[in-house]
C-alpha cells in the first residue's frame, strides 16, 4: 500500500497517535504507523494525569517508551498536553490549590519538570488544549475572554485572590494561558508552542481563538524574556467532524483566518465518522453510499489542506484503525479493524480524484 507520508512528502508530515500497548500488540501497529506516519502524538500517555499523580511525583515511564521508539524510528514527537481542563492532575489546580498563587507555582513545577524532560526531543507542544467554551458561547464579539470555558479549574484557580480589576490584561484569570506559554518557552526554546482546540470552524469560536493569538503574542513584545519570535507559533486544529454536518467551507475560513494570524496551522486530531452524530455503525460493514460520502469528505479536507500547505505544520489523523478510535461507533478512520485500507484512504491519497 501507498505510503501516506510518501504521498504527502513534498506538502507536511503527516502523523498519528499511539498508545503503550500499539508497541506490544499483535497486529503490526508499529509498523504501520512506521510505513505511513513520521509524526506521532502521544493519545494519552502525556497527559498530566496520566504523568503526575500527586505533587512532586512524576513518572515518565510510558511516555518515554512512546518517545524513545518515535525518535529511534526518525518519528518527530508532538507532545500533548501540559494544560488542559480534563485528563488534568488534581493537585495542580484544584482543592488547596484552588487559587492564584499556587495553582501558577504548581503550573511552574509542572511544565519545567515536563516541558523539561522532554526538551530537544518534542519538536512541537500542545502548551494549552481547549481553554475556549465548546461552540463559542459567550463571546461578545471583540474581547476573546468572554468566549473562554470559565469552569476550567485553571480559570477557576487563577480568578481567585484576584488583586485587581479582571478588565485589565495584566491579572485577570485568562492570564493562566499567557503564564503557560512563557513558562514553555522558557523551558524549550526550540519546542513550537501550538494552541490546540476543537469545533475551531464555528466562526465565533474561531475569531476568538484568533484574537487570543494575536493578543498574547503583542503582550510578548514587551515581556522582559522576548526573544524575537511569537510566542504562539502554532494553532493546532483538532478537527472531529462528523459526516452529515460538514461543512468544507467554514474549514476554508477557519484556516484563512489563523494563517492570517501569522501562526503555523496544524490539523492536530483529524477524524471523520460516518454520516450523523448518533449513528452506531460499529464495524459493521459500510455501504458502498456511505463509505463514497466519508471518502469525499476526507477527500476535501485534504484538497483544502494542500491549498493551504505553505501554511501547516503537519496533518495527524486520531486514530489507525476504527475499532481503536475513541469515535468507533462511528468507524471515522483510513483504515478498518484489520488496517485494510477504505475508500477514505484512497481519497486522502487523491483527493483530486473524489472531487
Ligand atoms: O487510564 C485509565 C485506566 O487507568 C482505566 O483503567 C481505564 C478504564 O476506563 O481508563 C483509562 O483512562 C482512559 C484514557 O482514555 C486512557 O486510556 C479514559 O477512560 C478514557 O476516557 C480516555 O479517553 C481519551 C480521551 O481523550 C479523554 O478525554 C481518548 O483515548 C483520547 O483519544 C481522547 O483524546 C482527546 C484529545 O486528547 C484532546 N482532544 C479531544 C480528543 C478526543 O476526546
Amino acid at each position: 500500500l501507498k505510503s501516506l507520508k510518501e504521498a504527502y512528502q513534498n506538502y507536511f508530515p503527516i502523523g498519528n497517535i499511539m498508545e503503550v500497548r500499539d508497541l506490544e500488540d499483535d497486529y503490526n501497529t508499529a509498523e504501520m504507523f512506521k510505513h505511513h506516519f513520521n509524526v506521532m502524538t502521544p493519545e494519552n500517555a502525556m497527559k498530566p494525569d496520566q504523568i503526575s499523580k500527586a505533587k512532586d511525583q512524576y513518572d515518565f515511564t510510558a511516555a518515554d517508551k512512546l518517545v524513545d521508539w518515535a525518535l529511534n524510528n526518525g518519528i518527530a514527537l508532538h507532545a500533548h498536553t501540559l494544560v488542559w481542563h480534563s485528563q488534568s492532575a488534581a493537585w495542580l489546580n484544584t482543592g488547596e490549590a484552588a487559587n492564584r498563587a499556587t495553582a501558577s507555582e504548581n503550573m511552574k513545577n509542572y511544565i519545567e519538570t515536563v516541558a523539561g524532560h522532554y526538551k530537544g526531543r518534542a519538536t512541537t507542544w500542545d502548551v494549552v488544549n481547549e481553554a475556549f467554551a465548546n461552540a463559542g458561547e459567550g463571546f461578545d464579539g471583540s474581547d476573546w475572554r468572554t468566549a473562554l470555558r470559565k469552569d476550567s479549574p485553571w480559570y477557576i484557580a487563577y480568578a481567585n485572590n484576584n488583586t485587581k480589576s479582571s478588565k485589565t490584561l495584566t491579572e485577570d484569570p485568562s492570564d493562566y494561558i499567557y503564564d503557560a506559554y512563557v513558562l514553555a518557552r522558557k523551558t524549550d526554546p526550540n519546542a513550537i508552542l501550538y494552541y490546540n482546540d476543537y469545533n475551531e470552524e464555528i466562526p465565533a469560536k474561531r475569531d476568538a481563538i484568533a484574537l487570543m493569538v494575536m493578543a498574547l503574542n503583542q503582550r510578548w513584545l514587551t515581556d522582559d524574556n522576548y526573544d524575537g519570535r511569537l510566542l504562539i507559533e502554532g494553532i493546532g486544529m483538532q478537527s472531529h467532524y462528523w459526516g452529515d454536518s460538514f461543512d468544507a467551507f467554514l474549514v476554508d475560513e477557519a484556516l484563512a483566518t489563523f494563517v492570517a494570524t501569522g501562526a503555523k496551522v496544524s490539523i492536530s486530531e483529524v477524524d471523520m465518522p460516518v454520516g450523523a452524530w448518533n449513528n452506531q455503525h460499529n464495524g459493521k460493514k459500510l455501504t458502498k453510499e456511505e463509505e463514497t460520502q466519508q471518502a469525499v469528505n476526507y477527500a476535501k479536507l485534504f484538497a483544502l489542506y494542500k491549498k493551504y500547505a505553505k501554511f501547516i505544520g503537519r496533518v495527524t489523523i486520531w486514530g489507525k484503525g476504527d475499532d481503536q478510535s475513541w469515535r468507533a461507533s462511528g468507524m471515522p478512520l483510513l483504515f478498518d479493524n484489520s488496517f485494510t485500507a477504505k475508500e477514505a484512504y484512497y481519497a486522502v491519497l487523491e483527493p483530486e480524484k473524489y472531487l
